[in-house]
């Protein structure tokens, strides 16, 4: 388990830029934590990471949203909303299985439904601190 403080939401965004570089295509990222924790904070540093394309911003009106690969190539990202998703069952209504081999999938609040979709995922848990802007990270590689 790997843990750091995250004083300010360009903390957070580095984090996930650090994360995207020990993340290929077909990995799962699962973000866990309250709202306003700050997983699409990390969702957003994680595709600058990746260099993928598109603005990241909360999935309040699709469930999943997909990057495509930036001009110098890499994996794509699908951004998933699994604090909108009713269960397993629409997650895999989603039909992902076919970008899974090119994408890297970040799922938001995933925990318990997402984790099926692949036998290993690296597990990310933000903690708001209270009346305060810090946040704390934890992750670490899980297996299904
Ligand atoms: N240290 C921090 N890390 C992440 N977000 C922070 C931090 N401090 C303040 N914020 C603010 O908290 C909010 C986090 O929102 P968001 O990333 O959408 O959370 P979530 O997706 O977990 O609901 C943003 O408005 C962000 O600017
Ligand atoms: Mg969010």
């Amino acid at each position: 388990m790997r843990a750091r403080t995250l004083e300010r939401v360009e903390d957070t965004e580095e984090l996930g830029r650090d994360l995207a570089a020990q993340l290929t295509a077909g990995d799962l990222v699962i973000l866990d934590g309250p709202l306003g924790a700050g997983k699409t904070a990390l969702s957003r540093g994680i595709a600058a990471g990746l260099g993928v394309q598109g603005r990241v911003s909360s999935p309040t009106f699709v469930i999943a949203r997909e990057h495509a690969p930036g001009p110098d190539g890499g994996p794509g990202m699908i951004h998933v909303d699994a604090y909108r998703l009713g269960g397993l069952g629409e997650l895999d209504a989603l039909d992902l299985d076919s970008d899974l081999e090119d994408s890297v999938v970040v799922v938001e609040w995933g925990e318990g439904v997402a984790e099926r979709l692949a036998e290993r995922y690296l597990h990310v848990r933000l903690t708001r601190l209270a009346h305060s802007d810090v946040r704390t990270a934890e992750w670490d590689w899980r297996t299904a």
